[in-house]
């Protein structure tokens, strides 16, 4: 039988951290207590402006080469989530596959399912090695949030970060993967979203992230605990079995309640909103590779990978490392 699993990942930010009083020295109406206490995040990295979503996704994408000791040349699908593509087209997996040097002829392509991204294309890639075809997958979460937040909003622009994850996913007699699912209620769409699009020449709706900040929360905690339960079912696993819960970054106490509800010590969540902030489809795999670099996440570990965001979407993986 054919399993997928995971071996190696790379993490990428842009620049120095900008922290949360340097958001108030650039005139932002926040302070540093207000945005720690409500969401826990104390750092954020923001892109410079010839920085590109598939520059981030290409450097987390060759950190995660570089720790499978796999080629690039080697490389059959590039699976890429983000909700802030280079273009509106050619996808932005294509663009990495060509900057990688991944050979033509590989399969690649984006998927979009915002914060919920890389659980989405990690089990699409999951799915597609399973059944035979392709044997390496690059599966990376990158975004350039700060580019569709209004820094007017000081509801929404302390929140998010720019900055990529990526794993190699590879064809294995052993299970990585044990149990995936995903979920969708598009009827919530208008709980987060932005309606922006171009026609005509123009931008026709709005180009910013908009958000329903208490009504996502209260979602989150919900559809988070559910799914984790889940999928834990799916494996016929039990929580005693499992070592680490990586949930989507977005919010401390959002992460908090969820460990709660599944019955999780703190101590066995890996926590990086602090640092890197809220960065959408890039946070789960960022999450996975500071506590895969930093010793804490060891080989044959069970983890859980928590999305959750606009769509409504959410889902999670069972993973053994
Ligand atoms: O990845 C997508 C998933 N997104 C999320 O998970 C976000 C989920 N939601 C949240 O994390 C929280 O709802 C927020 C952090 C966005 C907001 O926290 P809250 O506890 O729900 O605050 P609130 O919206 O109820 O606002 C409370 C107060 C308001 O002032 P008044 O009306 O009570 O006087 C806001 O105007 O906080 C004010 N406020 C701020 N104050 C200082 C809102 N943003 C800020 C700010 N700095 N940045």
């Amino acid at each position: 039988m054919i399993f997928s699993r995971i071996v190696g990942t790379g993490g990428y930010v842009p620049g120095a951290p900008v922290s949360n009083n340097d958001l108030v020295a650039r005139g932002i109406d926040t302070s540093d207590d207000w945005i720690v206490e409500r969401t826990g995040i104390r750092a954020r990295y923001i892109a410079e402006k010839d920085v590109r979503t598939s520059t981030l996704a290409a450097e987390a994408a060759r950190r995660a080469l570089d720790a499978a000791g796999i080629a690039a040349t080697d490389i059959d699908l590039v699976v890429l989530a983000s909700t802030t593509p280079d273009m509106v087209f050619p996808s932005t997996a294509c663009l990495v596959q060509n900057e990688l040097g991944i050979p033509p002829g590989a399969t690649a392509f984006d998927v979009q399912a915002v914060c919920s991204g890389f659980v989405y294309a990690l089990t699409v890639a999951d799915k597609f090695i399973r059944s035979g075809s392709h044997k390496r997958a690059l599966v990376i979460g990158a975004e350039t949030l700060s580019r569709i937040v209004d820094w007017k909003d000081r509801s929404t622009c302390v929140l998010f970060g720019d900055g990529a994850g990526a794993v190699v996913l590879a064809a294995d007699d052993k299970a990585g993967i044990l149990s995936s699912a995903l979920h969708a209620d598009g009827s919530q769409h208008q709980i987060l979203n932005t309606t922006g699009q171009i026609a005509g020449g123009e931008i026709v709706g709005s180009p910013f992230l908009r958000m329903d900040g208490q009504a996502v929360f209260k979602q989150a905690v919900k559809v988070l605990g559910d799914v984790g339960q889940e999928v834990l079912d799916l494996a016929g696993l039990s929580l005693d079995e499992l070592d680490w819960l990586i949930p989507h970054q977005a919010n401390i106490r959002i992460m908090q309640s969820v460990a709660k509800r599944l019955k999780i010590p703190a101590e066995r969540m890996v926590v990086t909103v602090d640092m890197h902030g809220n960065t959408s489809a890039a946070s789960v795999p960022l999450a996975l590779d500071v506590a895969v670099r930093d010793g804490r996440i060891r080989p044959g570990q069970l983890v859980m990978l928590q999305g959750v965001g606009g769509g409504f979407t959410w889902g999670a993986v069972l993973a053994r490392v």
